[in-house]
């Protein structure tokens, strides 16, 4: 049977590891895919760059729109990025009844809704096993290996650059600035760090796996966003005292009134498998209720292990290509006509538990005065820690863990709390998730 003939828009860090892979393993994914699979044109703005990576034999232009408008190619990858020029070529490769494959998380957690529904229309498929995760089949188990279970929750380490970050900041006692200088000069970190250390990429992640695990449509703009800029290197001194990592975690869950969204430094037990995740790598576990708890680990990102699962995509595809449209695998993994409209939940409706380190004076009745409130609003403590005053200091960190509250209740207590005369600095407040 003729190959299956891939149209790849953007050739960088990515597009150059799939075409590596693709190149390198042809023999046993053709056995895989039933198919040959090849990339025979490829767009990119660097065309000379671009022509020197492929070689002859692959056509390569400087304007993606000659890809989409080839009537030869069956499958798009768009590796562009972000919303602008990716989203148009997306919906024109959609209308000219191409397959895509895309690692285009941002685009697809925004303006997912509208790009499914226009694949379904046109009975195209739009694959996305890159775009959360990196190399980790994960939309590969949530849609299908888990397909059997209610999913309950799922949370994740689901950026590398920011737990790259918070491992140094662990093991150097490094402060936030310093740690992010050492993940820009490895390369982890981009020169505008700011989607990855503001929860701005995990959360976009986060909202795709809430789309495929509960059917609910992508709703990016649900999702609550908190990154680690603000995290101290005594607060990850004091969880560990506490027997707590914190991670950034990128969290979905389903209640009996709604779907949590959200993505925010969290403190989780040291003896969780996923608390030991360090460095760039990213990890997801995964809540069933058949299944129990699943772990998924690996690279999340880098050149060959998106390619990976790029090219898993193109497999499926390829697999998939001359089957009804209705016989496919849904894009979301429930049946289009089949979603939920359950809500995504406001943070304040979220509960979870909660450390909190208060900048006290080192006088009496102070710790009464901060328990009392909690006691007043039903909040328990879980744990508590006092560090010693030094040597003549009127002053001391008071640490303390709760049991599960309401977040709206708990941000009274804390409002209340913070106009206490006895505490002096702004109150640090953490969740935290035992994942048990
Ligand atoms: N910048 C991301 C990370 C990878 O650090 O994990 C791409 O989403």
């Amino acid at each position: 049977m003729k190959a299956i003939q891939v149209g790849l828009l953007g050739i960088g860090t990515v597009g150059s590891g799939v075409f590596k892979v693709l190149k390198r393993n042809q023999e046993e994914i053709q056995r895989r895919a039933g198919r040959g699979i090849e990339i025979t044109m490829v767009a990119d703005l660097d065309t000379e760059r671009a022509r020197a990576l492929v070689g002859d034999g692959v056509a390569v232009v400087g304007d993606a729109a000659q890809v989409i408008a080839n009537p030869d190619i069956d499958i798009v990858i768009e590796l562009i990025g972000g919303y602008g020029v990716a989203r148009k070529l997306v919906m024109q490769a959609i209308d000219a009844g191409k397959h895509v494959v895309t690692a285009n998380k941002a685009l697809l957690a925004v303006h997912g809704t509208e790009i499914f529904e226009a694949a379904h229309r046109r009975g195209v498929m739009v694959a996305f096993e890159a775009a959360v995760a990196g190399g980790i089949p994960i939309i590969k188990a949530l849609r299908e290996g888990l397909t059997a279970n209610r999913i309950q929750w799922i949370a994740g380490i689901i950026n590398g650059t920011t737990n790259f970050i918070l491992s140094e900041m662990r093991d150097k006692g490094l402060d936030f600035d310093v740690a992010l200088k050492e993940a820009q000069r490895l390369g982890y970190a981009e020169t505008d760090p700011t989607f990855d250390i503001e929860g701005v990429d995990a959360a976009h992640k986060a909202t795709l796996m809430s789309a495929i695990a509960f059917g609910i449509p992508v709703q990016f703009d649900k999702a609550y966003v908190e990154g680690i800029t603000k995290l101290g290197a005594q607060d990850i001194r004091y969880a560990e005292q506490l027997g707590y990592r914190i991670k950034l975690l990128g969290i979905t869950k389903r209640t009996p009134v709604g779907i949590e969204l959200r993505v925010h430094p969290s403190l989780v037990p040291t003896k969780r498998l996923i608390a030991n995740v360090e460095g760039a790598m990213n990890a997801v576990m995964v809540q069933g209720d058949a299944v129990g708890t699943t772990l998924y680990y690996g690279k999340g990102a880098g050149s060959e292990p998106t390619a990976s699962a790029v090219i898993a995509d193109l497999v499926d595809i390829t697999r998939l290509h001359t089957a009804d449209a209705e016989h496919r695998v849904p894009h979301l993994a429930f049946q289009p006509d089949s979603m939920s409209n359950e809500p995504v939940l406001p943070m304040s409706e979220v509960v979870t538990s909660y450390y909190l380190r208060l900048r006290v004076a080192d006088q009496a009745g102070v710790l009464a005065k901060v328990t009392g409130l909690l006691a007043d609003a039903g909040i328990s403590i879980d744990a508590m820690l006092q560090r010693e005053a030094g040597e003549g200091e009127k002053q001391t960190d008071l640490i303390l863990l709760t049991h599960d509250v309401r977040e709206g209740t708990m941000n009274e207590v804390l409002t209340k709390m913070q106009k206490l005369p006895t505490v002096l600095a702004p109150i640090t407040r953490i969740r935290k998730e035992e994942l048990a």
